[in-house]
């Protein structure tokens, strides 16, 4: 298959966007929410496709072989427009199952406001800037729709930068924690917590969710989602996807808390973590580097 050649990076909105997530922009702001609709909001690589099969198994459990599809099918990529594919809207307004899980990386702002006005529920996914830097720089490896990530020592100072697709990880993780202040209807998840103890935030989920399911099936839910079998997985795991070369690096890479260690150097650590404290200065949100 024939891909365009990589995407270049340009302001949107005053966020770094490319022509994926923005060449649908006037169908993704006027897409009309339902009000069971679930969202999955996340900064890109932060645990999105965790989540999403979490969320898929506790509503939909596990289909029969024929009728499996992969998950970025079941639960659509609201503003996404790539080739070949049909766009994220699209296969949205088409989806039959109930309630519709949704997965969005917009920043809050962005946010097409049907979601507000409806009411839904939103799962946001938090995960610390280091890891999600690292995941980001394989992930922008391996994906051909996204920018040349470059050197690892350039990509950092992209991300310290905020010059990333979807901006600034900064400005997401501090913008949808301000708003689930004054939102009752947003989950506030954070990768570390899940890989901590992911019985414990699988409780939380289905609580907010109006769940409960038995100790069986949240059993089942959660030994499913487990790294090791996600990445088996050709239904969790993004290989039926052509744009991904997982010769260079596979979508579910390594799954920890502090691989952000064997990537940063001693000197990039403490430059980060200057710019760190002066960017989250005026943040209540903390994060754990280690678990
Ligand atoms: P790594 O690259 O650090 O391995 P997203 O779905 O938002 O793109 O996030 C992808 C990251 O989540 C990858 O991180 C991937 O391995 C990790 N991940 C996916 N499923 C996971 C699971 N079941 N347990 C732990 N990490 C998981």
């Amino acid at each position: 298959m024939e891909l365009p050649p990589r995407p270049k990076l340009f302001d949107f909105h005053g966020v770094s966007m490319t022509n994926y997530f923005t060449d649908n922009w006037d169908n993704v702001q006027n897409f009309q929410a339902r009000p069971d609709d679930i969202l999955i909001a996340t900064y890109p690589k932060a645990g999105t496709t965790w989540v999403s099969y979490i969320l898929d198994l506790l509503y939909f459990g596990q289909t029969a072989p024929e009728r499996q599809r992969p998950i970025f099918e079941k639960v659509p990529f609201l503003e996404l427009l790539i080739p070949l594919y049909p766009p994220g809207v699209e296969v949205l307004d088409n989806l039959t199952t109930s309630p519709r899980l949704i997965k969005t990386h917009l920043p809050v702002q962005l946010l097409p406001k049907s979601f507000w006005e409806q009411n839904c529920r939103i799962v946001y996914v938090a995960r610390n800037a280091k890891d999600n830097a690292v995941s980001y720089f394989h992930f922008d490896r391996m994906n051909q729709t996204q920018p040349e990530p470059g050197d690892w020592n350039n990509f950092l100072q992209r991300v310290m930068d905020g010059k990333m697709v979807f901006g600034s990880w900064y400005d997401h993780v501090t913008g949808w924690w301000e708003k689930k202040q004054t939102h009752s209807k947003i989950l506030y998840l954070f990768y570390e917590d899940m890989v901590e103890d992911t019985g414990r935030e699988l409780d939380r989920l289905c609580s907010f969710l109006g769940l409960s399911p038995s100790a069986e099936k949240k059993e089942r839910v959660r030994r499913g989602a487990q790294f090791d079998t996600m990445k088996k997985n050709s239904m969790a795991n993004y290989s039926t996807l052509p744009i991904m070369d997982f010769k260079i690096s596979p979508f579910m890479r390594k799954g920890k808390v502090g691989d952000w260690k064997n990537h940063f150097t001693v000197a990039q650590s403490e430059q980060f973590d200057e710019d760190y404290k002066k960017k989250m200065k005026n943040t209540t949100l903390q994060f754990r580097t280690v678990v």
